[in-house]
């Protein structure tokens, strides 16, 4: 089996799951939270090296205050939680997205699990929080602005396609080559627009709340029967020269 090196997951559905379980939506974003941790676990003895989750768009604002608020504590204590795995894990984490809106504590929060997990050398984990594509892609023409501002950049053919790349949050972390949606909604609400250009998308009816280990390999099972082509050919696709 091909093992993705990175896996990006569009975590959806706590809400519905609590639903259907006659539970407040709040209850489906704890069991979302601790599952991340449960995943987390699971990719690495796939031998994911990179994993990177969708925990709260540049969108989600929109959702009533009480909403917000709860996903805010819960971050709260899941970042918590993420230092501790992190720290017994090996793992390296990664936070994707614009920290600025945060309230303070979870900032720190944040900062205090990407500096104490620089150094670790298992998998690769990134949390998108207050993340949109489009805010992202804005956020690096501003700072590809200012390198041309005080002379950094000097010439326009000096910004090319891995160039502008190293100027995203991702900048230093490959793309993904599989994308997982859960919960049946097929579109990607603003998750990584320029890194999935070239991904494998998989999506399944599993609420994230039941996500599990084995829903992870079923997916890389269906990322085993795509031909990647990445534009061109595969070996044997091409016409057979005629003498
Ligand atoms: C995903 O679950 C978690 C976040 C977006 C924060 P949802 O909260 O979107 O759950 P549904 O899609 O409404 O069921
Ligand atoms: C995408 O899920 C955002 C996260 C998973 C954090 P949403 O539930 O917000 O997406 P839409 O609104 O259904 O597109
Ligand atoms: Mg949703």
């Amino acid at each position: 089996m091909d093992i993705p090196r990175h896996v990006a997951i569009i975590l959806d559905g706590n809400g519905r799951w609590a639903k259907a379980r006659m539970m407040p939506r709040n209850y489906g974003h704890v069991k979302g939270a601790a599952n991340v941790e449960v995943i987390c676990r699971a990719a690495d003895e796939l031998g994911i090296k990179y994993l990177t989750v969708y925990l709260f768009s540049t969108e989600n604002w929109r959702r009533n205050q009480d909403e917000v608020r709860a996903l805010m504590n819960l971050f709260h204590s899941y970042t918590r939680t993420a230092i501790r795995q992190a720290r017994e894990n090996n793992m390296r984490c990664r936070v994707l997205g614009d920290p600025s809106a945060l309230d303070a504590t979870l900032q720190k929060n944040l900062r205090e699990l990407v500096e104490s997990s620089r150094d670790n050398t298992g998998l690769n984990f990134q949390l998108a929080i207050n993340y949109g594509s489009r805010d992202e892609i804005v956020r690096a023409v501003r700072k590809v602005a200012a390198d041309v501002g005080d002379g950094r950049i000097s010439d326009p053919s000096q910004i090319t396609e891995d160039m502008f790349a190293s100027y995203l949050d991702t900048g230093d972390i490959p793309d993904p080559d599989l994308l997982i949606r859960t919960s049946g909604e097929q579109r990607l609400s603003n998750y990584l627009m320029w890194q999935l250009a070239y991904a494998e998308l998989y999506f399944t009816q599993t609420p994230w709340p039941a996500f599990s280990k084995k829903d992870l390999e079923l997916a890389i099972e269906a990322y085993n029967q795509r031909t990647r082509r990445f534009g061109g050919l595969k070996k044997g696709e091409e016409d057979r020269e005629e003498h």
